[in-house]
């Protein structure tokens, strides 16, 4: 439903995404996972067409984002919940954008309704909607047109535990009915409850990917060294699938023992041998991510 392929983005020198390729399937909800500046916004950007690639392609159902005829129809987008126009009530807006979209207006006091707006705050200037209410209204944009899929850009944010609760068992029904949902998060436990697949970014980079429960199981082994493509090397001669990594740290399936002699029989030098954790996917996160997150955030 979503395929992303090498996609990479250069602004002058720095290249904030670099070379990101994963798809999201239909019936599952994928979690778009990275510290501050990783890259998240970025890639969820250009594959909405709103920010044109350096490199690489994105499809939604097929086709680029701007090809598709009625957009809103076949995929439901929150990037930015600030975006709507603060002047108008949220029924304004959704009614806007119900004609926009050839939706029956019909539909928007059930869509309110669904993101649990009442008629009183639906009656409300957007200007006096609170961070959580903005994000409501946000999904009820991307819900209105029917889709099939969801792009969403750290909807939880804003969100009370309450309402994050609520957002979880939207989202999941979504999937469970046959969607598709990307959603991104700088925090792990928050899509640990509701994704079924992974993808973990850290400087442009996918650091990680698979299916939650394989990446939550921290089996595996932690390994870098100073030349990652020969270590790349040494474990695919080994047999040992890797996953990519920044500064050269990549994550083994197999016990740090096996991955050491891989290492040593091809000769080359590690910085780093250690087990991934039982702390699951956290340690993951920091291990591969570390250092990332700082770096970005100052440039
Ligand atoms: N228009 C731009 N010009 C230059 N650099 C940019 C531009 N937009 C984003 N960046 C840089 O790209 C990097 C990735 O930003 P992005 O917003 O995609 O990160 P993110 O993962 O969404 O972070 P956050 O969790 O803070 O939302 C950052 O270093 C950011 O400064
Ligand atoms: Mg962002």
């Amino acid at each position: 439903m979503i395929e992303v392929e090498g996609l990479t983005k250069r602004y002058g020198r720095h290249t904030v995404v670099d070379d990101v390729t994963f798809r999201c399937e239909p019936g599952t909800v994928t979690g778009f996972l990275g510290p501050n500046g990783a890259g998240k916004s970025t890639t969820m950007r250009m594959i909405c067409g709103l920010t044109p690639p350096s490199a690489g392609r994105a499809t939604v159902a097929g086709r680029p984002y701007r090809d598709l005829p009625n957009p809103g129809r076949e995929i439901g987008v929150l990037l930015d919940a600030s975006a709507q126009h603060v002047g108008r009530t949220g029924r304004e807006v959704l009614a806007v954008a119900a004609q926009t979209m050839g939706v029956a207006p019909g539909r928007v006091p059930d869509t309110l309704g669904r993101v649990g707006l009442n008629p009183t705050a639906a009656g409300r200037r957007v200007r006096a909607y609170s961070l959580g209410m903005r994000q409501r209204l946000g999904l009820a944009y991307a819900l209105l047109g029917d889709p099939r899929g969801l792009i969403l850009d750290e909807p939880a944010n804003g969100l009370d535990p309450e309402g994050i609760f609520w957002m979880r068992g939207l989202l999941r029904d979504f999937a469970d009915r046959g969607g598709t949902v990307l959603l991104s998060s700088h925090l792990l436990r928050e899509v640990e409850a509701v994704a079924d697949r992974l993808v973990v970014i850290g400087g442009g980079r996918v650091v990680a990917q698979g299916d939650r429960d394989d990446l939550l199981s921290g089996a595996g082994t932690l390994v870098r060294a100073r030349d990652p493509d020969a270590l790349r090397a040494a474990l695919g001669a080994a047999g040992l699938d890797a996953t990519g990594g920044t500064d050269g740290g990549l994550l083994v399936a197999a016990p740090a023992g096996v991955v050491g002699q891989a290492a040593a029989d091809a000769g080359v030098a590690l910085t780093e041998l250690r087990p991934a954790g039982s702390g699951g996917l956290e340690q993951i996160f920091l291990a591969l991510t570390a250092g990332t997150s700082v770096q970005e955030a100052v440039r």
